[in-house]
């Protein structure tokens, strides 16, 4: 008998391509001003500029959070304790993840949430080969959604939720907090005899000129990035975006500590959508993402509102960047 060809078994997998997609995009640009959710950035094309940006000399975060990481890894080890549970928002490419796997002390399940189809297949599979003890339940999601993870086969000493990047970032203050939320929940309810934790990456207010540098890299890959989502919009949704008649623009916006990313329309000129036109006013922004820094002050009194707190803050020495152990309270 021919044996059956080996499929990649997802644990679940919850998330439709193209899901959500229309009528999100209908939504935000009905909206005003006009916006569309970032989470759609992340296609196969949009996973791959990503690396890209994480490359980019300006681009600090990736680079600053590696080299924590690295410094600091054998007491993030000691923190977080023997047979965790390991579960991750947007897998992402493994890297950091493969570094912390590596420093566990027997860490029994591996639980990467994960929207990019492509990106978890790739992430999970090396990880795999790896690491061939630890058990490895892709979940194809968007985590913003409720969702019930799937339970290791093996009882976890404690759940771990893994958010490195500065991902949490990119959410709004309310939004975070509910994400943070949802986190504690989560490792709440993994099983294991300690309560859990979160290990979270969390990009620090530094300078105005480093923080807009990191948007606008001068090789152009974040603009590539950006204006990709309209590349996508109209293969997936059949729009209809004049691609050389829209640009990125990112700035940092001091009061509120944040980046804001924008779509911006060159010229007057119209989009259709599923049978909709969407004017655009010559200069007129759509935004697409929030990149919201803390200092470590302002963020420990965000965790509070979740019922979290930094057991650990660790830092690199120009203090760009942190990497937090949060606890339940
Ligand atoms: N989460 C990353 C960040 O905000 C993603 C990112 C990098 C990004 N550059 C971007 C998102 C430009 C939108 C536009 O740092």
């Amino acid at each position: 008998m021919k044996s059956q060809p080996a499929r990649r078994a997802y644990a679940v997998d919850d998330h439709r391509p193209g899901s959500g997609l229309l009528a999100d995009v209908l939504a935000g640009l009905a909206a005003a001003p006009r916006r569309l959710p970032s989470k759609y950035f992340y296609d196969a094309r949009g996973s791959r500029l990503f690396e890209r940006i994480c490359a980019l000399p300006e681009y600090y975060p990736t680079r600053v959070e590696l080299s924590i990481m690295r410094d600091n890894i054998h007491a993030m080890g000691l923190a977080l304790g023997p047979n965790v549970r390991l579960v991750e928002y947007g897998s992402g490419s493994g890297l950091k993840t493969r570094l912390l796997l590596k420093h566990l002390d027997a860490p029994v399940a591996y639980v990467p949430v994960e929207i990019s189809r492509s990106a978890l297949a790739a992430s999970v599979a090396a990880l795999g080969r790896e690491f061939p003890a630890v058990e490895m339940l892709p979940v194809c999601a968007d985590f913003t959604q409720p969702i019930t993870l799937p339970r290791a086969a093996r009882a976890p000493r404690q759940t771990v939720v893994y958010f490195p990047g500065s991902t949490l970032g990119n959410f709004a203050p309310d939004a975070a907090l509910r994400l943070l939320g949802q986190m504690r929940v989560e490792a709440g309810q993994g099983g294991g005899l300690l309560g859990g934790g979160a290990l979270i990456g969390v990009d620090l207010v530094k300078d105005k000129a480093a923080l807009e540098a990191a948007y606008n890299d001068a090789a152009g890959v974040t603009a590539e990035f950006t204006l990709n989502l309209l590349v996508r919009l109209n293969r997936e949704i059949g729009a209809d975006f004049d691609l050389g008649a829209f640009h990125h623009q990112a700035r940092w916006h001091a009061l509120a500590q944040r980046i804001e990313t924008r779509i911006v329309s060159e010229r007057a000129q119209d989009v259709h959508i599923a049978g909709q036109t969407f004017h655009f006013a010559a200069g007129e922004a759509v935004l697409v993402e929030l990149s919201c820094k803390y200092t470590v002050e302002g963020f420990a009194r965000l965790a509070a509102r979740a019922g979290l707190r930094a057991a650990e803050v660790w830092t690199d020495p120009g203090h760009q960047f942190s990497v937090q152990w949060l606890v339940c309270r």
